[in-house]
């Protein structure tokens, strides 16, 4: 189906907002809505509804496998959608909701189909946004809702990367300006007697062993299936290669890979992270330094986004330690990456292997 998409602005978001009622109608009515969140946009449905769910799919290609999760405006109206009460829902809500943390529970039957997809478990969270909250309220519904972006591409942190991927694809955009946070909530699975972080985000695994007085287990490490091809699996991707080096690779590395680059014809390399003394001035460069490392990761999605949109060819992102918020910039830069350099010999043999493959590609072109 082809949808002539709206954008309205939510200035004053309210429960008598027009664009608010209008959206409110349009979940109501089955239909899907995107959505500003403090982490990313959202595209929303009807958590209940089997054929609202689907349209999410359909919109954002997603893959019918992978669960959704259920937004609420307030964490009494869990029950509705999880079995049985469990301590630790009570301890998390009351540190860190309305927030981005997502927890994983044992679902209500009724959703199994739907939003968990065939698992007997459901994500759900309390998002801190004045326009997701009014949505919520208005629409008395619970709102399955990934994040607003074609499978595999970068979250989207403004409405306008909503839109540059979803036009045409659903009727209505909630612009509610840039996202506070800038990468998707931590998800914590519940469902088990040892909590576990399914994916790190903006609430580290630090607070949440304060808050529960117990160590949760760490995962979401992609990291070793990340550099064994055939299991590598991308998400987050901008469209042009993105090469991740970690912080033991040194600037003579760095260099040679730029220099590599450079000499392919028509290159534009996009560039972020801390070398401002050896990136060439031909680079669209963005600097951050190590203190920086929230800005990096609420900037992030929108930089790959822009780069895409100027025309770059290849993308070197420095990394950083895993500690705080590093450890959940680290997973979503694996996951984006083509490759991970971690060493400077690593560096070196990549670039052999590049010079020796762009070599071929060029004498058959
Ligand atoms: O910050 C966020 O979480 C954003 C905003 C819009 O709320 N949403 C978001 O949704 O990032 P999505 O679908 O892009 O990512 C949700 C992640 C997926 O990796 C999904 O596989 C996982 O949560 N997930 C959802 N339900 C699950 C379940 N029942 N068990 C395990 N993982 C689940
Ligand atoms: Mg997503």
């Amino acid at each position: 189906m082809v949808f002539e998409t709206r954008l309205r602005t939510v200035a004053q978001p309210s429960l008598d907002d027009p664009a608010i009622a209008e959206a409110a109608a349009l979940l109501q009515a089955g239909a899907t809505v995107a959505f500003p969140t403090e982490t990313v946009y959202g595209l929303g449905a009807d958590c209940t509804k089997a054929d609202a769910v689907a349209r999410i799919y359909t919109a954002k290609n997603r893959p019918h496998d992978n669960p959704v999760i259920v937004h609420v405006a307030e964490r009494e109206q869990i029950d509705a959608f999880c079995e049985a009460y469990d301590e630790r829902v009570a301890l998390l809500a009351e540190a860190f909701w309305p927030g981005p943390l997502t927890l994983i529970l044992k679902a209500k039957p009724y959703l199994h189909d739907t939003v968990c997809r065939g698992l007997d478990t459901v994500g759900i969270r309390v998002p801190a946004h004045p326009v997701a909250f009014a949505l919520l309220k208005k629409s008395g519904l619970g709102l399955a809702a990934p994040s607003a972006n074609i499978s595999g591409k970068p979250s989207p942190t403004k409405a306008k990367h909503v839109w540059n991927d979803l036009q045409g694809r659903i009727p209505l955009i909630l612009d509610g300006g840039p996202c506070r946070v800038g990468i998707e909530s931590t998800v914590l699975d519940l469902s088990q007697p040892r909590a576990a972080v399914l994916r790190p985000g903006w609430i580290t695994g630090r607070q949440l062993d304060e808050v529960l007085g117990a160590p949760v287990t760490r995962e979401g490490d992609v990291a070793a299936a990340h550099r064994s091809p055939g299991t590598r699996y991308r998400h987050y991707s901008p469209d042009a290669p993105l090469y991740v080096l970690q912080p033991q690779v040194g600037d003579d590395a760095f260099v040679e890979l730029q220099a590599l680059i450079l000499q392919q014809p028509a290159a534009r390399l996009g560039y972020i992270g801390m070398r401002r003394e050896v990136v060439t001035d031909q680079a669209t460069a963005l600097f951050y330094g190590c203190e920086e490392i929230d800005r990096f990761i609420h900037d992030l999605y929108m930089n790959l986004r822009q780069m895409d949109e100027e025309g770059v060819t290849h993308i070197i992102v420095d990394g950083c330690g895993e500690e705080g918020h590093g450890r959940s910039l680290m997973d979503r830069l694996r996951r984006a990456a083509t490759v991970v350099l971690v060493s400077d010999r690593d560096t070196h043999a990549f670039c052999l292997k590049l010079s020796t493959e762009w070599a071929i590609g060029n004498s058959n072109t």
